[in-house]
């Protein structure tokens, strides 16, 4: 199974770009900055079990 990371995941094109390689099969690794219980993202998952949502903010250093 082919695997994409995708940052911005939670809303715009960061959202669509998810949902197009769940519907072709490709496991995601989807990343936004905060994962909440409520919005699309959270949705979307429940439909594709190839996608996965973590927490990430890309300009924080740790
Ligand atoms: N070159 C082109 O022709 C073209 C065309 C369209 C879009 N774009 C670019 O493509 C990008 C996405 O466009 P869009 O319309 O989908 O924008 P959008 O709807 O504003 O979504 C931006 C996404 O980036 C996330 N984000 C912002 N700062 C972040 C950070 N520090 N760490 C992690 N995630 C962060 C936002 O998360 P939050 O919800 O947490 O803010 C949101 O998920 C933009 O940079 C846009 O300028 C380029």
């Amino acid at each position: 199974m082919k695997t994409v990371f995708i940052a911005g995941a939670n809303r715009g094109l960061g959202l669509e770009l998810i949902k197009q390689y769940a519907q072709r099969g490709w496991n995601v690794i989807a990343c936004c900055r905060e994962i909440n219980t409520d919005h699309a993202l959270t949705l979307l998952v429940q439909n594709y079990p190839t996608v996965g949502i973590y927490s990430l903010d890309v300009l924080t250093q740790s």
